[in-house]
């Protein structure tokens, strides 16, 4: 098993980041000990593509650096690294640019949603984004991407590129097979059952970051909005109660049981209950990642060399595929 994924540096990373997406590399890692390798990378070419400030992200990418490590992957088990040190993804990115199609690309939401009306002013980098994100794995032959939902549709175009190029030069890239998590938490505001935790979002009540501290942490569950009821004994009742549903996913993804078993034990309490509950387990799993992430973000040298390690790791593992792949297209290097 090969898995590849990524994640854009973003500052402020908040618990919809660590329940959506990072705990699940972790266990990932944890799950393949010595069958296979695990490659965790930040997108920060990706970046790019999108109105940004590089001191910004610059400090984003260590923070990401930081708190993935503090998250539990461990930079001795898995391949942890920021793609601009690795040249060999944006060079693999133009050879596949000329597999993929335009109207391939064309078709992605990602893409629509971003540019929106104005698509003549958006980056040519926000156009072509998803063949460096195809780039990213096949550079790896990865057999296995843990992504969201939302990035479903980029991992096809992956695998259409990757099967253009076969038949079209040489059998070159293995097929990537995306894992969404099943249960993957979809952690709401706390403001909000209807929209998602962001780290945009104007409240910073809306949110727990992973850096806020005990008091901060239970305050904001005690202010999160909630209705009157008291909790209903089945998933059903929350029908129509998408902050209470909110409230139960969190507590169900934290304490690692199904919703059903949150209410079949919390049913019929009210918010006064159950939220000291909930605000008790979020303390005692962000204290130790909140407490290495400070740790780990005070020392700079330390975080640098996680990233060149990893990036030189991947380097070696990337320069094959890349070769045969100037090799398939005819380019004499
Ligand atoms: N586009 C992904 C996101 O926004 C991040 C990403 C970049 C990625 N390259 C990848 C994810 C390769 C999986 C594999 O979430």
């Amino acid at each position: 098993m090969r898995v590849v994924s990524g994640i854009q540096p973003t500052g402020n990373l908040h618990l919809g980041n660590y329940l959506g997406a990072i705990r699940n590399w972790v266990r990932m890692q944890d799950s393949l000990s010595d069958g296979g390798t695990c490659l965790f990378f930040l997108a920060d070419l990706h970046a790019i593509s999108m109105p940004h400030d590089p001191a910004a992200l610059r400090r984003a990418t260590l923070e990401m650096a930081a708190a993935l490590t503090a998250c539990g992957i461990d930079p001795a088990r898995s391949i942890l690294f920021n793609q601009a040190q690795v040249p060999q993804h944006a060079e693999l990115q133009w050879l596949l640019a000329g597999t993929a199609r335009m109207g391939w690309l064309n078709r992605m939401t990602q893409w629509k949603d971003k540019a929106g009306k104005n698509r003549e002013g958006a980056s040519v980098a926000l156009f072509t984004y998803p063949v460096l994100q195809a780039a990213d794995v096949l550079l790896y032959q990865a057999t296995h991407v843990p992504v969201g939902e939302d990035q479903k549709q980029h991992l096809e175009l992956a695998r259409d590129i990757a099967q253009k190029f076969n038949t079209d030069f040489a059998e070159t890239f293995a097929l990537p097979e995306p894992i969404v998590p099943p249960a993957a938490a979809r952690i709401m505001s706390l403001r909000d059952g209807l929209a998602k935790m962001s780290k945009s979002d104007a409240s910073d009540m809306a949110r727990i970051n992973l850096t806020d501290d005990v008091e901060l942490v239970m305050q904001k569950v005690k202010k999160a909005k909630t209705d009157p009821e008291p909790l209903p004994s089945e998933p059903a009742g929350l029908a129509g109660r998408p902050e209470a549903l909110n409230l139960v996913t969190i507590y169900a993804a934290l304490a690692d049981i199904t919703p059903e078993a949150v209410l079949a034990e919390h049913g019929g309490q009210g918010f006064g209950t159950f939220k000291p509950r909930l605000g008790e387990l979020l303390v005692e799993t962000l204290r130790p990642i909140s407490a290495r992430f400070t740790e780990l973000l005070a020392d700079q040298h330390a975080l640098d060399a996680i990233l060149a390690s990893g990036a030189a790791k991947a380097r070696e593992l990337a320069i094959p595929t890349l070769d045969a792949t100037y090799r398939a297209l005819g380019l004499v290097r």
